[in-house]
């Protein structure tokens, strides 16, 4: 590991910032624009397929120089290759961070202490072919030899948000006769209406946990298996419809699934960075093989990039710094998804899992509190709905939420001029975000339209658009199993650049153990298993006491 650094906020390079900021905070980006004809050259990169408009940001060419200077002096490059080495990244939980295995698709060895894991990858991704094949060849079929039409994929959080992505996001690409469904919460709404609409002759049950131990995939998995037996299925015929994706292989085998059945996890795969291991069957079933290759090569594309190219030009790097430049010196706590894509609805869902649950931290990798502003809000939906929704805080609210657009140049489903629309609402939106609409503009509007002087000067101030409101564009030329692969490593990516800047641990998650732990607690007030004592005082607070109370009280001493 590198030496610990000295914190963020007094390094020079920092200092430098503040003072670059404060000199610029009052200059608006039509000015910027208005100087400089080539600003949209001079910020604009592409890599693995995408392309990156940064031009409409609140920034000049010496921002840029400056906040690379801060990368460097957080040694970002060599934190970076370490990732990519199979050092332990993650240094809470002493373990590397090596999503970028299951996608290496060259013939580099990565070791992890000292044995090289690529061959266990590849013999994965050949098991899974072969699955795949069998699946979709109908060779492997239900109890009633009849072949399989539906796929239940069972797992949550990042078992569950980057393959859900991706089979919605890819299918242009589903062929053959799956169809498939997730089910994920432990809200018995969710699994009841898919389990409503299939047939268990007919139906592939993917249990997917790498832990084999969260409370909601056990659960509904039960759920499912009962339904089964009690729907014809018998105990041996299992093995023909649970299959499991885990690192928890004992516990697996435990709760009935056959060992033949199990595909591997790796300590060494994060959840939320899981969708490119096995994990990823469900997709793998819906678009086949080929694809799901694909899809990994476009992911491995930026990941090369993202390990070689030079910190200016490596896209990245570049919407992490952005993201460190808003969050630590505008004060900016969001940051907005918009993708202009219906296939690509589900990236919000998934990056906000990967950000906030990576960088929503509050102690450096050393554990010292940090004294800055670390993970942002990540949240967003598809546009051009978004427009008729939350964009008006955008463009006229307090706060500051920079965003990013994300369109394909070309549409899967060339309807009428739909796609052409769409790209004008997108372009539209980040131009009215950046340029606004000032006083003089917004009277003479109004005066042009018949409106009186006095009255033109009461509505003005309603119309006002700030503008100066930053934004990025994202384009790729269509939403293809490779850029798709390659627009979510570049996510990834960014965020573990951003937690390297913050120095925090991007791949552990603690936070979510606090009220895990109290669940369990209160399940059992709630059954009345455990009745306050001093050793298991219960609940501490009147609050959580007073709605246990109610629940039993109002489902007759509920007992389970
Ligand atoms: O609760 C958060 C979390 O630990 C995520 O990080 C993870 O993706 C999810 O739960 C599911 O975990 P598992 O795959 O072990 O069931």
């Amino acid at each position: 590991m590198s030496q610990p650094r000295p914190s963020l906020v007094r390094m020079p390079e920092w200092q430098a910032l503040l003072d670059h900021q404060s000199s610029i905070a009052q200059v608006h980006m039509r000015d910027l624009f208005a100087q400089d004809e080539q600003r949209f050259e001079r910020f604009f990169i592409e890599a693995a397929g995408i392309s990156l408009d940064y031009s409409k940001n609140r920034i000049t060419a010496e921002t840029m120089e400056l906040l690379i200077k801060l990368a460097q002096s957080c040694q970002l490059p060599q934190r970076i290759d370490a990732m990519f080495r199979g050092e332990a990244v993650n240094r809470s939980e002493n373990r590397p961070a090596l999503h970028t295995a299951l996608r290496n698709l060259s013939d580099r060895p990565v070791h992890v202490d000292g044995v090289d894991i690529m061959p266990e990858v590849r013999d994965t991704l050949a098991r899974m072919e072969q699955f795949v094949w069998r699946v979709r060849s109908t060779q492997w079929r239900g109890f009633s030899n009849r072949p399989f039409t539906d796929v239940v994929s069972i797992g949550i959080g990042g078992s569950f948000l980057g393959p859900k992505l991706v089979s919605a996001a890819l299918k242009p690409y589903w062929h053959g006769h799956l169809n498939c469904h997730y089910v994920a919460n432990i809200d018995g709404s969710h699994i009841t209406e898919v389990l409503r609409h299939i047939n268990p002759e007919t139906t592939l049950f993917l249990i997917q946990s790498k832990s084999f131990k969260t409370q909601e995939t056990l659960e509904n998995t039960r759920v499912a298996r009962d339904w089964f037996l009690h729907n014809g299925g018998s105990h041996e015929s299992i093995a023909k419809h649970f299959v499991a994706v885990t690192a928890n292989t004992d516990a697996a085998v435990e709760f009935g699934i056959s060992a033949d059945n199990i595909f591997p996890m790796w300590d060494w795969v994060g959840g939320r960075y899981s969708l490119w291991s096995a994990i990823g069957l469900p997709t793998a079933l819906t678009i086949g093989m080929d694809n799901f290759r694909a899809l990994l090569s476009g992911a491995h594309a930026m990941d090369k990039h993202f390990h070689s190219a030079p910190l200016e030009h490596n896209l990245p790097v570049v919407l992490a710094l952005l993201g460190i430049w808003y969050g630590n010196f505008w004060g900016a706590d969001a940051h907005a998804i918009l993708p202009y894509d219906h296939y690509l609805r589900g990236l919000p869902a998934h990056i906000q899992q990967v950000d906030m649950e990576s960088n929503g931290k509050c102690v450096t990798q050393q554990g010292a509190r940090v004294d800055y502003q670390t993970g942002q809000i990540i949240w967003g939906g598809a546009g051009a709905n978004g427009q008729h929704a939350y964009h008006q805080l955008l463009h006229q609210g307090t706060r500051l939420s920079p965003a990013d657009f994300i369109i394909p140049l070309h549409s899967h489903n060339p309807v009428a001029h739909h796609h052409a629309i769409l790209f004008a609402n997108c372009l539209s939106q980040a131009q009215a975000l950046m340029q606004g609409k000032t006083a003089d503009e917004a009277r003479a509007e109004l005066e042009a339209q018949g409106l009186s002087p006095a009255e033109a000067e009461r509505l003005t101030p309603h119309k006002v658009i700030p503008g100066n409101k930053p934004s990025n564009t994202l384009l790729f030329d269509r939403a293809t199993p490779r850029t798709v692969g390659a627009l979510i490593a570049l996510y990834e990516h960014k965020t573990y650049a951003q937690g390297v800047i913050w120095a925090v641990d991007s791949f552990d998650q603690w936070g979510v153990e606090l009220g895990k732990q109290l669940g369990n607690e209160i399940l059992d007030q709630l059954l009345g298993k455990a009745v306050p004592s001093p050793t298991h005082p219960g609940p501490a607070d009147s609050s959580t006491e007073g709605l246990i109370r109610l629940f039993r009280q109002r489902n007759n001493n509920y007992s389970g």
